[in-house]
């Protein structure tokens, strides 16, 4: 298929285009690199510079697209919260721009990048893709909001869609001469932030809290690999159904506390990794564990790299970036 991928430049976008392209597909990337790095376009596939409201419509009616891939996107749940009109704007109204543009060229379907948040604070765990959606914050408002809009145009347009509610994305795709991880300008995720103090970046990793009602006070989250997470993309392009929008979690089903993961880093690396207690993070559930029973049982997914696998390959694309 020739594939529009947005976000391409990014963490997850470049994992998941560099993944197409081994499958055969052809992928033209769209990103304004705002946050995404021109060299995390994996070789093979072509980068337009630009948003999806100013470029969308002249990349898609150059022609001959099946599908789109949309990552791109604003996600940071603490910036969301100070600035909630830029969430609404970049995510929703960016997101319709898109949309309009595939409609005008006959372009019927669409994997998108969903997230956790859409759910908010969990009743139970693991959530399944039925539980209440009552996120807390702009970014999973703006994200769910977009899965809404997909429904709808699954319904009255007859589009293709698939959102695919990510839970914690950590590790990296390595595969020969390619290395692909996370690398954001501004880092709040635990994995790599933990991985910054053992390479000595920092004196200490800060565990946000310790009194949360989980085994050991720390929070409790579901991750997944990247490459398991692209995986999935592949299978959800070819389930895309006209008419039909479809919401899939992707996690693991088991959860690993704060404390436990910088166990695991320090298992993988080998370092001590100093870790002090700080105030809770404003908005952070307890736990967050995602059922993929449903994606497991439609698709045939199920994730195949465990946390150790993960962190192991988080380490070796940072170690190997310095
Ligand atoms: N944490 C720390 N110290 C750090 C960083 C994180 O203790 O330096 C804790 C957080 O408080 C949280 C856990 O580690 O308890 C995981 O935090 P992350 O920031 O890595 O991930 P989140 O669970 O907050 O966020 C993920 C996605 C978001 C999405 C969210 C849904 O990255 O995009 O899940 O709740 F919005």
């Amino acid at each position: 298929m020739k594939v529009l991928v947005t976000g391409g430049a990014g963490y997850i976008g470049g994992v998941v285009a560099a993944r197409l392209l081994a499958a055969g597909h052809e992928v033209v990337v769209l990103d304004d690199l705002s946050t995404g790095h021109a060299d995390a376009v994996p070789a093979g596939a072509s980068l337009v510079r630009g948003t999806l409201r100013d470029a969308s419509c002249d990349v898609l009616s150059g022609g001959g697209f099946d599908a789109v891939l949309h990552f791109a996107a604003k996600s940071l749940v603490g910036e969301s919260v100070a600035n909630p009109a830029l969430y609404w704007d970049k995510n929703l109204g960016e997101t319709l721009a898109l949309l309009d543009a595939m409609r005008r060229a006959d372009v019927r379907r669409i994997v998108f990048s969903s997230t956790a948040a859409t759910y908010g604070e969990p009743e139970s765990t693991p959530i399944e893709e039925t539980a209440p959606t009552r996120p807390t914050n702009p970014y999973g408002a703006s994200k769910l909001a977009i899965d809404t809009t997909l429904a709808e145009y699954a319904r009255l347009h007859g589009l293709g869609g698939v959102s695919l509610r990510y839970f914690n994305v950590a590790g990296a795709l390595l595969d020969g001469g390619l290395a692909l991880g996370e690398r954001h300008t501004v880092e709040t995720h635990l994995i790599p932030n933990v991985l910054k103090i053992a390479l000595g970046d920092g004196d200490a990793v800060r565990m946000f809290g310790d009194d949360y009602p989980t085994p050991d006070g720390t929070c409790v989250r579901d991750y997944v690999h990247v490459v398991d997470l692209a995986a999935a993309h592949l299978l959800a392009l070819d389930a895309c159904e006209p008419g039909v929008h479809e919401v899939f979690n992707l996690g693991s089903g088991s959860g690993y506390s704060v404390r436990e993961v910088v166990d695991v880093c320090r298992a993988v690396t080998g370092r001590p990794i100093p870790a002090e207690v700080d105030a809770r993070r404003p908005g952070d559930p307890a736990v967050l564990i995602a059922s993929s029973d449903k994606i497991h049982r439609m698709l045939g997914w199920k994730p195949e790299r465990d946390l150790t696998a993960m962190v192991r390959d988080a380490w070796t694309f940072l170690s190997a970036a310095r």
